[in-house]
């Protein structure tokens, strides 16, 4: 879809379909207002008759005008004392979803004229070009009947108030893009089975995005490398698996040369059956989804190379299998990190933290300005936080503030959740430097605890997505998250 922003002038519109926003018990105004004069006072003419009320998510499609204009989609704004950014994304979700049934291949949206005191310009634009681009991904197609045809839509042009505002809603629209394009490949990934997507084939996208994207390098390093590197504990959990093990290393090079980069290290387990501890087969097919650390910082990278973002950052994926079997690593195993420190593998279904471990020593490498590792960890961070707030934990207060603001602005949000020495003892060991869980208590803390102990010296964040990362029930899929949130961040700080 190809987005650009107008500015009004009521004799002049044309259009295949004008989105309209309707307040509750308020009069037209603005963009509305003009289009109504347009349209000689049609929409006022409905809603005086109380045929749309203007709640909001409500949809009205007015087909077949005469003149100009050829449609109008009415969209129910709320009231107006209650607008906020969260309720214009409802609404821009509603005209999405009605503008898929539609047949026009263009449109002229005026819902960002509005003024909101929690969202500038700039937000309103990226949350239009963000949300339409992802009402229309589709899972990837595995269904032996004929897919369903694609959205008609085209062109959306999106209408500025003033002239001052074409600039920051352009960028919007681009940087709104980029995430969509971002999200929807990190989508891609963990919707995939864990018979495609294994983690060679993750490999093969990561070269893939290098031959797209001539600002990135993509290196995957193979076993025989992941040995010589002394990565004894990743190797530790790919034991039981018939699928080889893969260190991806993608690089986005956008910003000043030397500049340091910001390392995002992806926990890619493509099945994560439990090992020898193995898991209770209720759901266990939603561990295809274990991969999503590794594919959403595939999609960050691929997000800032489609909006050229002037930044230097560098994704680090630990990608694998954690399967039983004969050759498999056993309940009380020993393992030795690329670190050096030793682990007792107590539970085998602890994987996540054994294979970032060794990647996020790995990414020390790159001399990263600050880390940031993303895992769907714990099911104790989902019994937590639930799906709406992806974990977070830092051992910087700046870090983890720069994060929970990205995430509020993004609409991607996450809760800080603490560390300390007190949790640290609840991963000691008779038998080596640490062990591999924490017992039943603080369960997300600890396993963040774990991670701690290889960071020492860097910036370091940890964002456990284990409830944010996939919806199950009758809409089971990804939910590109945290493409978003690590977009913004990435882009603040460009
Ligand atoms: N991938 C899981 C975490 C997970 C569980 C994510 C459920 C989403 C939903 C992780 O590898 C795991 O199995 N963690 C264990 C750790 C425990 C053994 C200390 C868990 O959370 O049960
Ligand atoms: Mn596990
Ligand atoms: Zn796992």
């Amino acid at each position: 879809m190809d987005f650009a922003t107008e500015l009004l002038s009521s004799r002049r519109v044309r259009t295949q379909c004008a989105v309209m926003g309707v307040y509750e018990q308020s009069p037209l105004s603005g963009a509305s207002a003009t289009l109504d004069e347009a349209l000689k006072g049609r929409l006022s003419r409905i809603i005086k008759q109380g045929d749309f009320t203007g709640r909001l998510g409500d949809t009205l499609l007015l087909p077949d005008l005469e003149g100009p204009i050829e449609r109008v989609l009415l969209v129910g704004m709320g009231t107006r004392t209650t607008r906020s950014g969260r309720s214009y994304r409802r609404a821009v979700q509603a005209a999405a979803q009605a503008l898929l049934k539609c047949s026009a291949t263009d449109a002229l949206m005026t819902l960002a004229c509005d003024d909101y005191a929690d969202i500038d310009v700039y937000y309103r634009a990226r949350y239009t070009a963000e949300i339409l681009l992802q009402s229309h991904y589709r899972i990837p197609n595995l269904k032996s009947a004929r897919p369903p045809k694609a959205p008609a839509l085209t062109h959306l042009r999106v209408l500025a108030a003033t002239p001052a505002d074409r600039a920051p809603m352009q960028r919007g629209l681009q940087h709104g893009a980029g995430i969509a394009a971002g999200a929807g490949l990190s989508k891609d990934l963990a919707n995939l089975p864990a018979n495609v997507c294994t983690p060679t084939y993750l490999g093969q996208i990561a070269k893939g995005l290098a031959k797209t994207h001539r600002r990135i390098r993509t290196r995957v390093l193979a076993q025989p490398e992941l040995k010589r590197l002394k990565m004894g504990s990743f190797l530790s959990v790919t034991r039981g698996s018939a699928e080889p093990a893969r260190l991806i290393v993608v690089e986005y090079r956008g910003g000043k040369p030397g500049a340091a980069p910001i390392a995002l290290v992806g926990k890619g387990v493509t099945f994560d059956t439990g090992g020898i501890s193995l898991k209770d087969p209720g759901a266990m097919d939603e561990m295809k989804f274990d991969m999503t650390g590794a594919a959403s910082v595939l999609g960050t990278l691929k997000a800032l190379a489609v909006v050229n973002a002037p930044i230097n950052a560098v994704a680090i994926i630990a990608a694998c299998e954690n399967m039983p079997g004969s050759r498999a690593t056993k309940p009380g195993d020993i393992v030795t990190s690329m670190a050096g420190l030793t682990i007792e593998v107590l539970n085998t279904d602890a994987e996540g933290r054994l294979i970032l471990c060794d990647a996020l020593t790995y990414s020390r490498r790159f001399k990263p300005a600050v880390v940031i590792d993303v895992a769907t960890l714990t099911g104790a961070c989902v019994i937590a936080l639930g799906a709406h707030r992806s974990g977070l934990m830092s051992n910087d207060d700046a870090l983890a503030d720069d994060l929970l603001a990205a995430g509020q602005r993004a609409s991607d949000p996450c809760w800080r959740m603490p560390l300390g020495e007190e949790y640290q003892e609840q991963l000691k060991s008779n038998f080596a430097d640490l062990a591999n869980i924490g017992g039943r208590e603080a369960g997300a803390v600890t396993a963040a605890c774990f991670l701690w102990k290889f960071v020492d010296g860097l910036k370091w964040a940890h964002l456990d997505i284990a409830g944010s990362a996939w919806v199950g029930g009758a809409n089971k899929g990804s939910t590109g998250r945290p493409v978003a949130l690590l977009v913004d961040y990435l882009l603040s700080r460009a």
